[in-house]
């Protein structure tokens, strides 16, 4: 793969709306601020990160507390392990004020919602925020979160993409039941807008009866930017079809490059362009002033942050697994991560890193999310080679960056390695644009009158 010299990297900063970074030691670091709970906290994020010219924001969500492990949430609170979430469309309001280019991203669930209340939310997102919208599409993890929703347990991986292969017909139709340029405010022959722009959509589905049209005009992206992170054949399927920036969790540079050619050899083969869909990794940096500081501070991250038992709770969290059904000293088989049905690629990565006989302890002693990507690590011209390389070579358009602690880690990026990608042309010096497409360099999607009558399958 060869890069133009004009090519940037993406940066998208990994966002969370509660106690913890994905990392669940975020929290006991000694810099960490702990004003979750207070809009100024996300406020001052929002533009640390805009001073940085970062792409977009995106927050993760998970509907509910970690309540797998044990059949109980006393271990998730105890240690802080994401026992806290915020609604998102109160944090993004918040954002939308706060900040004037950074894209502004959310994740919803198409298992838990319903496509007209995450159509609405992120159109008025779209406008509030003049164009800087973007949706984490996720069909969500657990039983815990479908028992917050009278269900028992989470639907099956087939249906779930089913399902949100709908929700998705549903949620654009919608996005398109106005036209751009329907509405009219003339005051004078009080036309307010042109019914023969604004379209019910009456969309049937095997899920899902909508009739639309939306109450909110389309939005000035168009359509909010699609951002989807499935890794499984199903979900980089449904990704090809629909999403337009893809996160990835691969822990290395090979699987990195093999993971990316494969998604972009898919989205040709749905009949799209591969270049109009960006590609980025989770990954964490740390960085010091010499690479001796940066590796002391990993070994604080590694070692004294996460307690075992707070990522023995997450990770039975994200497998939708109980851990606590076994002794520490059982060794994790082929046949136990077969009988997980959450993230599977998750432990299938664990276990490459350790290497050897895995057993439990091992998973509870490697700090869990830590490894669910790639740490650059060094200082600021190491972290930004090793940056390079994978932006260079075929295994990324960019990066989302997952934090260790907040601000502190967006901090660091921020004043020690934005300005060294910079230096190298490989990212932006300041914003061109005004909306989110135009910093991620994809097209405003064409007006397209959505198809009405019976889509049931
Ligand atoms: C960077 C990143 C962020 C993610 N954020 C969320 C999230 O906020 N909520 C969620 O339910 N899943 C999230 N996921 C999980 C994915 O949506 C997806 O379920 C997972 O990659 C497994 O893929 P599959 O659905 O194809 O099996 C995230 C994954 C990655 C790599």
């Amino acid at each position: 793969m060869t890069r133009s010299p004009d090519d940037q990297m993406a940066l998208v900063a990994f966002m969370q709306a509660g106690s913890t970074s994905v990392y669940a030691g975020s929290w006991r670091h000694p810099a960490a601020d702990l004003r979750f709970l207070d809009a100024s906290y996300y406020a001052e994020l929002g533009r640390l990160l805009e001073l940085g010219c970062f792409d977009l924001m995106f927050f993760d969500d998970r509907l509910a507390m970690p309540g797998i492990y044990g059949d109980s949430v006393a271990e998730a609170v105890r240690y802080g392990a994401r026992p806290i979430k915020l609604d998102l469309s109160t944090v993004l309001g918040v954002l939308t004020g706060a900040t004037s280019r950074i894209g502004l991203g959310a994740t919803y669930s198409t298992t838990y919602y319903t496509p007209y209340h995450v159509a609405r939310t992120f159109a008025t997102l779209d406008q509030l925020s003049r164009g800087r919208g973007a949706w984490n599409v996720v069909t969500s993890v657990n039983d815990s979160e479908a028992q917050n929703f009278g269900v028992s347990s989470h639907l099956g991986p087939a249906e779930r993409y089913d399902r949100a292969d709908e929700f998705l017909e549903a949620v654009t139709g919608l996005w398109d039941s106005w036209e751009d340029d329907a509405l009219i405010l003339d005051r004078e022959s009080g036309l307010f807008a042109d019914p023969s722009k604004v379209h019910q959509l009456d969309y049937h589905s095997a899920h899902f009866d909508v009739r639309g049209p939306l109450t909110v005009p389309r939005s000035p992206q168009g359509r909010p930017v699609i951002l989807q992170a499935g890794s499984s054949g199903r979900g980089r399927d449904f990704a090809s079809r629909w999403a337009e920036l893809i996160f990835t969790g691969d822990p290395g540079i090979d699987v990195a490059r093999s993971h990316y050619s494969d998604q972009k050899a898919r989205i040709a083969e749905s009949g799209r362009d591969p270049n109009s869909v960006k590609i980025c990794p989770m990954a964490y940096i740390v960085v010091g002033e010499s690479a001796s500081q940066a590796q002391e501070r990993e070994q604080m991250f590694l070692n004294d942050l996460v307690h075992p038992m707070a990522s023995l709770t997450l990770l039975s969290e994200l497998m939708n697994y109980d851990f606590a059904a076994h002794d520490l000293d059982d060794i994790v088989t082929d046949e136990l991560i077969s009988s997980t049905t959450g993230i599977r690629g998750l432990v299938e990565n664990l276990r490459t890193h350790i290497g050897g006989t895995v057993r439990i302890r091992d998973l509870a002693g490697h700090r869990a999310t830590l490894l669910q990507g790639p740490r650059f690590v060094g200082t600021a011209t190491q972290v930004a080679d090793q940056m390079e390389e994978w932006f260079t070579t075929g295994a990324c358009d960019g990066f989302v960056l997952a934090a260790t602690h907040f601000p502190g880690a967006f901090e660091d990026v921020v004043r020690m390695v934005i300005p060294e990608l910079q230096r190298r042309g490989v990212f932006r010096k300041q914003y061109t644009g005004a909306t989110l497409r135009d910093h991620l360099g994809l097209a405003k999607p064409e007006y397209v009158t959505p198809a009405r009558g019976d889509a049931r399958v």
